[in-house]
């Protein structure tokens, strides 16, 4: 299997409830290792910008909003299979569908308060982690 890595992004609703470091140990204990990391409150540019690709969708506008809401913890993970592991950790987009035990079902609201973002393919992987930590900054150990 190849080592991969993803960008991952706790989000407003998951940092104000103060599961920063439990969600930190979910990826720990699945063998994600954090190989960068920052704490951000991401202006408007940034996240319209993260999220481009959903710029015609219906949400697009609150979406933005609530990840401006207040700050965001980012980080870049390493390991084996890492894109497909981290969304399985995060379980499915909509709490009341995701997986008893994924960070999910676990610490999010709703659909769009949903604590996680993840990367969900290669090619977005290369491009999300490169948007927050441009090379120098991640540290493969
Ligand atoms: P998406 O890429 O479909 O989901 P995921 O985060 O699981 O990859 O959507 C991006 C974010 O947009 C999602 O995390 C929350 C928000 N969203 C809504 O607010 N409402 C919706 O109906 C959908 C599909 C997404």
């Amino acid at each position: 299997m190849a080592i991969e890595r993803t960008l991952s992004i706790i989000k407003p609703d998951a940092v104000a409830k103060n599961v920063i470091g439990q969600i930190y140990a979910r990826f720990e204990a699945a063998g994600l290792k954090v190989v960068a990391s920052k704490m951000a409150h991401l202006s408007q540019r940034e996240a319209e910008a993260f999220y481009a690709v959903h710029k015609e969708r219906p949400f697009f506008k609150d979406l933005v909003g609530f990840m401006i809401s207040g700050p965001v913890m980012i980080q870049a993970l390493e390991g084996e299979n890492a894109i497909l592991k981290n969304r399985e950790l995060m379980g499915a987009t909509d709490p009341k569908k995701a997986d008893p035990g994924t960070i999910r079902a676990d610490f999010a609201d709703s659909i769009d308060a949903n604590a996680v973002h993840g990367s969900d393919a290669a090619d977005t992987a290369c491009v999300e982690v490169g948007f927050f930590f441009p090379g120098m900054n991640v540290f493969s150990r």
